[in-house]
């Protein structure tokens, strides 16, 4: 086995400045200076604020990432950053900062798609005497949750990925976020509405199941919202006065089960799908990321999903859903950016790439 690459890596794709080291998949340090705060007032990322506060963030997030990782230049193999999906703008401050320490150092440079990054994520490793050399078997069933993206990836090799289902409009997390703001949560509201859903009931409001007479593994969360708008002006006009608070816990709660519902039905369709009676399941496990990943509910309800599948298929050991050994490397993080470089191959040197926001895993 060759020696793991030291690897400094930067993500700016939305509104998280973070810069990472990483040797092979073992983190050494994972800064995210958080602009989550300037972004609230907007209830959603503003793009050029975005683009300011990275201006400002980057150079010292790589200061600080290198001395807390006590990495010192020279000990560098190679400078990762994410090449997109994500905000223009945004993605714009990591590349050029990091083009210019590429140029200053005389470092190898790494484009990396974001997406691969969520999907990779739970193969990062803290730094103690017991992380180990990566190699699961794959393939394997990934499933990437965040504010800009809901997926279904088949992981054949590190760096050779097909889309099975993808949602046709909201991710589910800025679903959670739209939400969020009809009942005045504050930006990003996914983790609140986590908490409020644990004081309220499930099943004080009945939610639609969106797409389920489609034949594919592609989800919807538009209706979903457009339901809940109607619903709490329907129950503020029955009661003639605003919301209470059990009734928002209610909501947060019906709407929260009523997301993931529609993510599990699919996945369970899914495993039908790729299920052969002879050979049983190409998959033994199901490696979930992204930013709503880090909900306890969803990770309840899809482990739930996999352990009832396994059983009805009579499988001889229960399909395993595999999360990032921290909630950090839920969230946008630049640490899953360098563990893409560490394990995918098929990355090379480009001084010259251009950022791509719509960039397709
Ligand atoms: O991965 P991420 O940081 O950024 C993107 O690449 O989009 O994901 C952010 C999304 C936001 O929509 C946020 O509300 C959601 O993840 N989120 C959560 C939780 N923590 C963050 N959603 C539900 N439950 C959570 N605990
Ligand atoms: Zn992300």
């Amino acid at each position: 086995m060759s020696k793991p690459r030291t690897i400094l890596a930067i993500d700016t794709s939305c509104d998280e400045t973070s810069v990472a080291v990483v040797r092979g998949t073992v983190i050494l340090s994972n800064i995210i200076a958080s602009q989550a705060q300037l972004h609230a007032p907007y209830g959603g990322v503003f793009p050029t604020v975005a683009k300011q506060a990275h201006a400002e963030n980057i150079a010292p997030a790589v200061a600080k990432a290198l001395k807390m990782a006590s990495i010192d230049w020279n000990e560098i193999d190679a400078i990762a950053v994410t090449q997109g999906p994500g905000l223009a703008p945004a993605l714009e401050v990591g590349i050029r900062h990091a083009k210019m320490l590429a140029e200053k150092y005389q470092k190898p440079l790494l484009p990396v798609n974001h997406i691969e990054g969520h999907v990779l994520s739970v193969l990062a490793q803290p730094n103690s005497e017991k992380s180990s050399e990566t190699s699961p078997q794959l393939p394997v069933l990934a499933l990437v949750v965040s504010g800009g993206h809901t997926e279904f990836l088949l992981v054949e090799a590190f760096g050779s990925y097909q889309r099975l289902g993808q949602t046709i409009d909201d991710a589910a997390g800025e679903a959670l976020d739209k939400f969020g703001r009809m009942v005045n949560l504050g930006y990003p509201a996914g983790p609140i509405v986590e908490k409020f859903a644990k004081l309220g009931d499930s099943s004080a409001y009945d939610f639609p199941l969106p797409m389920t007479t489609s034949g594919d593994f592609n989800l919807s969360f538009s209706g979903l919202k457009t339901f809940a708008r109607n619903l709490i002006k329907k129950i503020k006009l029955d009661q003639n006065a605003p919301l209470t608070q059990q009734q928002i816990y209610d909501l947060c709660a019906s709407f929260q089960t009523a997301v993931f519902r529609h993510i599990t039905h699919k996945l369970t369709k899914l495993l039908e799908e790729i299920y052969q009676p002879d050979t049983g399941l190409p998959i033994a496990e199901l490696w979930l990321g992204g930013g709503v990943a880090a909900n306890v509910a969803l990770r309840q309800t899809l482990r739930q999903t996999l352990k009832d599948f396994s059983s009805q298929k009579r499988l001889k050991k229960t399909i395993s859903l595999k999360t990032p050994y921290t909630k950090k490397l839920c969230g946008d993080n630049a640490a899953m950016i360098g563990v893409v470089a560490s394990l995918n191959k098929n990355l090379e040197n480009d001084v010259n790439f251009e950022r791509e926001p719509r960039l397709k895993i």
